[in-house]
């Protein structure tokens, strides 16, 4: 058997959601000790009582760093991965231009292991342990993924990106192909190890009724699926929605019209919303996913966080690498928090940390999975050192609280924040 580990250090955990009208400190607890055995949690608390229950466990002990769930990123292109930080275009553009020629490159099986290996290589550098990732056109590029997913014990969803207009030759498929080559995929992949299936069709300019059709159908045959999408990003596509569905009432009818709005529904972005659209997306428990590096570089928008947590939205956060200009979850928290600035609403640390983990995760219908340090759960946290460079440890000095000590490293830090990340109990940075 494997050995038992105790953590020691500074360990967070929610309580509730520091979105709840109780406040954001409020919700988190902290605790001396976490015990890790075969990939689950098996308990918190002081390390003398840690000690008591696993007198045989290797110690490691992490000092004063902060001992956090792995970050859940939930609406990301691992296909984009090589061309992150390209320039100077915005939507439909740069997916021309940049996007589709690279996806173009993953019909071949070994330049996608390539991709999804550099990928997960450099995500968990940065502390994250869960990705939500589209896939490109080809079920190689999905294989590629779960593999390299399935060799480190990750939890990933996944699914193969759907598009049969508007998009060049070689990156379209059919309603038919798209329907059989992702049932092949669910077969294969689906609910294996931790391996989740995500029904995805890019968006629907790039489907046409009958396929977003085919796809409606294929999730109620596999409703434990999820299903992924992109809504409302820039207000041009939305306009450009308008004109290829006519008769449909908004760009979320789209979905809707053919059974793709539900819980377990994810949509990335959701900028642009109107007042019906925002009281669907509520009623059906669907998820919005706020990507705010993408959308301040690709100059898409601000996303109104606080009023859609108000009116009691699900929402996840992300980095939508490759529209996104960072690999990292710190990195986006720092952006999510100067988008909410933007828009007069500060968000405080602990909700910027809650929507990296269990925000993410619960938007990905994983909360009792991955996204909390909390008995029972699996094993993936990472600790972060809160003085990793000159800049941040000058100023976590003066701080007098926790949040005022995690603060300046989620508005500064990057993968030199990452002291350990472990994976299903296992240690992979
Ligand atoms: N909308 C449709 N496809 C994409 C994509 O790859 N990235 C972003 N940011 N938006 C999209
Ligand atoms: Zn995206």
């Amino acid at each position: 058997m494997k050995q038992d580990l105790i953590l020691l250090g500074r360990v967070l955990s929610f309580c509730a959601s520091p979105f709840a009208p109780d406040g954001p400190e409020a919700a988190v607890e902290e605790h001396e000790a976490i015990a890790l055995r075969a990939g689950k949690i098996v308990a918190l608390g002081s390390r003398a009582a840690l000690s008591k229950v696993l007198p045989e466990a290797e110690i490691v002990d992490h000092g004063q760093k902060l001992i956090v769930p792995g970050f859940v990123d939930a609406h990301v292109h691992y296909p984009q991965t090589a061309i992150i930080a390209s320039w100077g275009k915005r939507l439909i553009d740069w997916l021309n231009t940049y996007t589709f020629p690279e996806e173009m490159r993953f019909g071949n099986p070994a330049y996608a292991a390539e991709i999804a290996a550099r990928y997960l290589d450099l995500t968990t550098a940065c502390g994250t342990t869960t990705v939500a990732s589209y896939c490109t056109i080809h079920p190689e590029s999905v294989d590629a993924l779960f593999e390299a997913a399935q060799a480190r014990g990750q939890r990933v969803v996944a699914g193969k990106t759907c598009m049969d207009r508007n998009a060049p030759e070689g990156l379209r498929d059919t309603p038919q192909s798209a329907y059989d080559d992702s049932a092949a995929l669910i077969q294969r992949w689906h609910g294996r190890e931790r391996l989740i299936y995500a029904i995805t069709p890019r968006f629907s300019p790039t489907s046409t009724p009958e396929q977003l059709e085919a796809l409606g159908a294929l999730w109620t045959a596999h409703p434990t699926c999820l299903m992924q999408t992109h809504l409302s990003e820039q207000l041009d596509e939305i306009e450009w929605v308008r004109s290829l569905f006519p008769e449909a009432r908004d760009y979320l009818d789209t979905y809707e019209r053919y059974g793709l709005l539900r819980e377990g529904a994810l949509f990335g972005h959701a900028i642009h919303l109107e007042p019906r659209e925002r009281a669907r997306l509520l009623e059906a428990r669907a998820s919005l996913i706020h990507c705010p590096t993408s959308n301040t570089f690709i100059g898409s928008g601000l996303f109104d966080m606080n009023g859609l947590m108000r009116e009691g939205h699900r929402i996840g956060l992300a980095t939508d690498t490759g529209g996104g200009s960072s690999f990292s979850m710190l990195r986006t928290m720092a952006a999510a928090y100067e988008v909410a600035q933007l828009r007069g609403t500060p968000l405080h640390a602990a909700q910027l940390l809650w929507l990296a983990t269990l925000g993410s995760a619960t938007a990905l219908g994983l909360q009792d999975k991955v996204g909390n340090l909390a008995v029972g759960r699996e094993a993936d946290l990472v600790v972060l050192d809160l003085a990793s460079t000159p800049a941040i440890a000058q100023r976590a000095t003066r701080a007098e609280t926790l949040w005022e000590a995690l603060f300046p490293t989620l508005m500064m830090g990057d993968d030199r924040a990452i002291a350990e990340v472990r994976i299903n109990g296992q240690k992979a940075v």
